[in-house]
């Protein structure tokens, strides 16, 4: 049994696959229209949602499946003090596949190495939305017909941006793919991006704080909302909320194949003047998204099918336990109960530790 909490657990050629379904069910929906009779999906939204959430429950009816619902962090136990752990243990007992967003990083691994059905991560704080990624991937399949040799710029936050994090996880196992990471300074891309991904990668990578002296380079263009949320400075965000606004003088220069994405929602980073352009793909990635999730629960279930087994985690890997404690504040092991601190090495030479859950590198090390 298998989950989905970053988008690196699944394999370029299982990409390729889910790519194939999706394409299928786009093609013949009728035929997968009873291919979850009897399942269950409980969509446990702890932040607030609309393609995910509903996407997933419309995939899942789509799939002749049933649906159990928690939105809002208000409006289950977790308000009453539950720890993620027993709430996906107990969820677990009500449903055969569990999708979850939580604002804390980490909280849909632990969700997972709790839970007894697959769970999937719709959005752990500001660190991975892989199924966004996947309706990411299938649009630029559509419109591009291939994911190497491209020239992808990001714009806008890229610092809590997880839809950006998991899209570049996901490029970098592509050849000649060039990243074009264009934002303040303040919203960087994270380090752990920087030096366990991209530096780690064949891909190259280019910063700016300039929209306009890139755009004419770029294949993909991927606005992103300022995270109002993730700030914990209110002056921080009005500073910096108006970086980037992509307009139709903005597109002048931009190249005729030019495909726009924006995995929404969208605050005024891109005009709505735009989405007439033919160049304008945002929509058609809300459209795809369902369909690489129907896709997925499928996958999932399947696997669940084969193998009932639930997979430890941890189980083989070179870990450091409870020696350093995480110090940021989003990481699920600020919160939960008992959760142990573990860290994996990521340069044994200069003993660079990162924690499990959030990827915040250890300090005191
Ligand atoms: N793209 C995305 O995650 O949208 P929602 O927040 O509406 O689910």
């Amino acid at each position: 049994m298998r989950n989905l909490i970053d988008i690196l657990d699944l394999t370029c050629e299982e990409l390729d696959e889910l790519i194939a379904l999706a394409e299928d069910i786009i093609k013949d929906p009728k035929k997968y229209a009873h291919a979850a009779d009897g399942k269950i999906l409980s969509a446990l939204f702890f932040e607030p949602s609309t393609r995910t959430r509903l996407s997933f429950e419309s995939a899942m009816h789509s799939l002749g499946g049933n649906v159990l619902s928690v939105t809002g962090a208000g409006s289950s136990s977790t308000a009453k003090g539950e720890s993620i752990a027993d709430t996906a243990k107990t969820v677990s007992l009500y449903s055969d596949i569990i999708a979850m967003r939580h604002p804390l990083e980490g909280s849909a691994f632990v969700a997972g190495n709790n839970a007894t059905v697959p769970v999937i991560n719709a959005g752990d704080g500001g660190h991975c939305h892989p199924t966004q990624t996947l309706a990411d991937l299938l649009t630029i399949s559509r419109e591009k017909g291939r994911f190497d040799n491209l020239t992808v710029g990001f714009c806008g936050d890229l610092k809590y941006g997880r839809t950006v994090h998991s899209l570049i996880s996901a490029l970098s196992r592509y050849s000649g793919v060039k990243f074009v990471l264009i934002s303040p300074a303040e919203l960087a891309i994270p380090k752990y991006v920087r030096y366990e991904i991209l530096e780690k990668s064949s891909a190259s990578f280019f910063e700016t704080t300039s929209l306009e002296e890139v755009i004419p380079t770029l294949d993909v263009l991927y606005m992103t909302r300022i995270q109002r949320e993730r700030f914990f400075d209110e002056a921080e965000y009005e500073r910096l909320k108006d970086s980037y606004v992509l307009t139709v003088e903005k597109l002048e220069n931009a190249k005729k194949d030019l495909s726009i994405l924006h995995p929404l929602p969208r605050v005024n980073e891109i005009s709505v003047k735009i989405d007439s352009d033919p160049r304008a793909c945002y929509f058609k990635q809300v459209e795809n998204g369902k369909y690489m999730r129907m896709a997925l629960i499928l996958k999932l279930l399947q696997d669940a099918e084969n193998d009932k087994t639930k997979k430890d985690e941890f189980a083989g890997k070179k870990l450091v336990v409870n020696k350093f404690r995480c110090d940021n504040p989003r990481c699920i092991s600020s919160t939960e109960q008992e959760l142990e601190h573990v860290f994996k090495p990521v340069d044994e030479e200069k003993q660079i530790y990162r924690c499990f859950y959030c990827e915040a590198k250890a300090k005191n090390n």
